[in-house]
């Protein structure tokens, strides 16, 4: 083949070259002169992470590891065996990487401080739900992994309780038909599928932006009647004006599914929840953080951004209002209504 000077070849031009996630936070890094690749080798930890769990998931039901280890988690849920092995993966990954501070899970009633040399040091901190949706697991449903990654500001376990609005990155994996990760450092939404047969997640979308238009909204219905007022005209509007419903029961899923087709996902406050079930610091800012860099909003009520939230404790709960912008406004219309 003559490869003529001028214009790039069809096969390297950006929209079609063969891009690794590795190669990706490569490309990252050398626009940051200063940066040292800290960053860079915890979320290769994150990588490594998903592609274990990835495994382990798909094999769950012939390795036996599904249903509950009998014991509950620091929100009193019932914990799936592969929750904590999840878990465990993430916590093994992300402790061999000295850029890691304190990692903090879902699953752990505590964060675990891996190190603490006080201000001088730039670490980053990581919070993480190791296995989202975990219920869905017996049934072959959609899972996934949601993190969050903070830098340690030198105040000890205190630098997790950051706003949102300071995350350095986040980002999930949807362990469906095929294993996706999104990712945002802040700069757009990338996506990467992983490609089981050579072990790498490849680049398949960069600059990712929510469609706006899709009538179709994401909630568990069987808790309408306790919901607040506002959230049940909001139902009957769309109802009555040709909205389809659509939920998985798992965060990532249906937060996937928003990304790429539009719509709205809500989790409001119910009696049994009376702040939302949602995690802040695992789902709903990592989650919020994609959609506002998609050109979508998370609310956890009308005119409160989920980012702007200043945690009080690392468990605690939100609502969450979350897509596209208009459809958001327009839930927001009815709560104010
Ligand atoms: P987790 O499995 O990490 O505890 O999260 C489950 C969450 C979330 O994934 C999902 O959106 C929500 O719980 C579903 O709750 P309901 O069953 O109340 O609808
Ligand atoms: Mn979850
Ligand atoms: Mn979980």
């Amino acid at each position: 083949m003559n490869i003529a000077a001028g214009a790039p070849p069809e096969s390297i031009r950006d929209s079609v070259r063969i891009m690794t996630l590795q190669a990706h936070m490569l490309e990252a890094q050398a626009q940051f002169p200063q940066a040292t690749g800290t960053f860079s080798w915890i979320l290769s930890a994150l990588s490594i992470s998903a592609k274990i769990i990835a495994d382990k998931v798909r094999r769950a039901r012939l390795e036996n590891v599904l249903g509950s280890v009998g014991t509950e988690n620091v929100q009193g849920e019932v914990q799936q065996k592969l929750d904590v092995l999840a878990n465990d993966v993430l916590m093994r990954a992300l402790g061999g990487r000295e850029g890691v501070a304190i990692v903090a899970s879902e699953e752990n009633e505590e964060p675990v401080i891996l190190r603490d040399d006080g201000p001088g040091v730039h670490r980053y901190c990581v919070l993480f739900d190791p296995l989202d949706g975990s219920s869905n697991l017996d049934v072959c449903g959609g899972v996934g992994t949601i993190f969050s990654i903070l830098s340690h500001d030198g105040r000890g376990r205190d630098s997790l309780l950051q706003a949102g609005s300071h995350q350095v990155a986040a980002g999930y994996v949807l362990y469906g038909s095929s294993t996706v990760l999104v990712l945002t450092i802040g700069r757009g939404v990338d996506m990467f599928v992983l490609d089981p047969s050579i072990g790498a997640f490849m680049r398949v979308e960069t600059g990712l932006r929510i469609p706006a238009g899709n009538k179709s909204y994401s909630v568990n219905e069987g808790n309408r009647k306790s919901f607040p007022e506002g959230y049940r005209r909001y139902l009957d509007w769309a109802q009555s004006n040709g909205y389809s419903s659509r939920y998985a029961g798992a965060m990532v899923a249906d937060v996937h599914r928003i990304l790429l087709k539009g719509g709205v996902f809500l989790y409001p406050p119910t009696a049994k929840a009376p702040e939302g079930k949602l995690r802040l610091m695992y789902e709903a800012n990592p989650m919020a953080m994609i959609m506002e860099q998609a050109g979508g909003k998370t609310l956890a009520a009308p005119r409160r951004r989920v980012l702007e939230i200043q945690p009080t404790a690392i468990h605690q709960r939100t609502p969450v209002i979350l897509g596209a912008a208009e459809e958001v406004d327009r839930v927001c219309a009815h709560l104010s209504g």
